[in-house]
């Protein structure tokens, strides 16, 4: 089957995690597409946090399934010239290298629109063309500092705080992706590419619009009655209000407050714990599944108005009433009283989920060097197609001789690339299985052995 992006292919300069998100996902919807690699081990992640010696790590193999690598030494003529015979011959070109790295390398834009004037380029960095921090590099939590994500989470007598999901990594290269198949749709219309930017610190801002909505909120009115700190709880027992938005810990962000609760066993499990929210519009139902019927129509209770000082006192209720029931028992409870609530998941959970893998969004991917792990697919989800399947991450180079060869390079001029040492990978590259085991384990002798000298 034909999917929706075939036919388009990419170049993949890319690495870590926000570019490499992004050119995975168009190659899950059918783009073709080439991860172009640094000689000395390529991308960064391949060798980051290994759990198996001599393989690559997860970090990469689950940012890089279905892409083909060829391993380019950008920095000498001839590789130079590899890369602009697939400028000339592709139609998108990702990268989030360094400020600056992609122009020093004799690409700027303008070469690039010159050489394919068809070409969408699209370069994600740590912040905005133009801003004051734009030389900074950038990763993850840098990007959720700069970006409104830090100051805003947390709690009210903790730091700013960093969150688990990557608001400026994945999030930055969903943005990108957006970005690109906007600029294909134009292209179809204009016949012409263009450059796409966006940066790790836009993105991030991006999801944390509803904290400049508070902002805006708390400049006007002085206070912000959804957070804790809101000044007729417990005089100043939740922190205070100052001038900018405050950490809030758990509450709901939206007009219908929620918390995290304790259920069963919370002592011996760090995620025995439900969220739940109460709803307004559901206050009475919420009530009587809580066990206090008697609160569904009292004053002191039954307006969101009225709940609003006592909100803490009403969680610690509850919390007695989910004292012996797991998470999953109070889900099931509150559930047939329609409140908006989740048993917290933990990862083992979420990596076993069954609704989750017979969905397809956790798979399981077999890989030469590391045997099959375990990944998260589409969560997308399309009526017309199905996404391909997720294949392996490929091996540092491995399809360097097939891409030359698509370029029109006849074999012995593979042969003087390699003997130049401008294509080679630095590692040795593994045709079979078998073969993969053996490089894998002669790295890992090699690095045991340094070790062993070290010593
Ligand atoms: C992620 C980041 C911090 C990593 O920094 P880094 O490991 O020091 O890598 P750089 O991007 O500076 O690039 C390193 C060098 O590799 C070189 N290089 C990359 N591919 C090459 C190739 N195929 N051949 C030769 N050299 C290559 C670059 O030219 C650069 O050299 P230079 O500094 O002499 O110009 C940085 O790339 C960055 O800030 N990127 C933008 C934001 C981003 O996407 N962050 C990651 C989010 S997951």
């Amino acid at each position: 089957m034909s999917l929706p992006l075939s036919g388009i292919k990419v170049i993949d300069f890319t690495m870590v995690q926000a570019g490499p998100a992004c050119t995975q996902l168009m190659a899950w919807y059918g783009a073709d597409v080439t991860k172009v690699e640094r000689p000395n081990g390529g991308d960064s992640t391949r060798h980051q946090l290994r759990d198996i010696p001599g393989a690559d790590a997860l970090y990469f193999t689950m940012l890089n399934s279905n892409k083909k690598s060829i391993v380019i030494d950008l920095k000498k003529p001839e590789g130079k010239a590899v890369l602009t015979k697939m400028i000339e011959t592709y139609d998108v070109f990702v990268e989030n290298f360094a400020p600056g790295v992609v122009d020093r390398l004799g690409f700027p834009w303008e070469k690039i629109h010159e050489l394919n004037p068809r070409m969408i380029l699209a370069s994600g960095k740590g912040f905005p063309e133009g801003s004051r921090f734009s030389d900074i590099k950038a990763y993850e939590n840098v990007a959720q500092c700069a970006g409104g994500s830090a100051s805003t989470t947390g709690f009210w007598d903790g730091p700013p705080t960093v969150s688990a999901g990557a608001l400026g990594d994945s999030n930055t290269g969903l943005h990108l992706l957006i970005a690109i198949l906007t600029a294909l749709i134009d292209r179809e219309k204009t016949g012409k590419g263009q450059k796409v930017h966006t940066s790790m610190q836009e993105s991030c801002l991006d999801l944390c619009r509803v904290k400049l909505r508070d902002q805006q909120r708390l400049e006007r009115v002085g206070y912000l009655e959804e957070y804790p700190q809101y000044p007729i709880r417990k005089d100043g027992k939740y922190g205070t209000f100052g001038a900018a938005v405050p950490r809030g810990g758990n509450a709901g962000g939206g007009g219908q407050p929620g918390w995290v609760l304790k259920c069963k066993d919370w002592q011996k499990d760090p995620n025995s714990y439900i969220y739940m929210t109460i709803q307004d519009t559901n206050w009475v139902r919420t009530a009587e599944a809580i066990g206090h019927p008697e609160w569904a129509h009292d004053p002191k209770y039954n307006t969101a108005r009225a709940r609003e000082p006592i909100f803490f006192d009403i969680c610690a209720e509850i919390e007695k009433w989910l004292a012996d029931k797991t998470k999953y028992e109070a889900i099931s409870i509150l559930r047939k009283s329609e409140v908006p609530c989740a048993p917290v998941l933990d990862m083992k959970e979420l990596e076993n989920d069954p609704d989750l893998r017979a969905n397809g969004t956790i798979v399981e991917v077999p890989h030469p060097v590391r045997g099959t792990y375990v990944t998260i697919g589409s969560v997308m989800k399309f009526s017309g197609f199905t996404p391909a399947k997720v294949t392996g991450s490929p091996l540092l180079g491995e399809h360097t001789d097939e891409i030359l060869a698509s370029l029109g390079y006849k074999a012995d001029e593979i042969a003087k690339l390699h003997a130049a040492k401008i294509v080679d990978p630095a590692v040795q590259v593994a045709k079979t299985a078998a073969d993969a085991k053996i490089v894998a384990a002669g790295e890992a002798k090699a690095r045991a052995a340094k070790t062993h000298a070290a010593e």
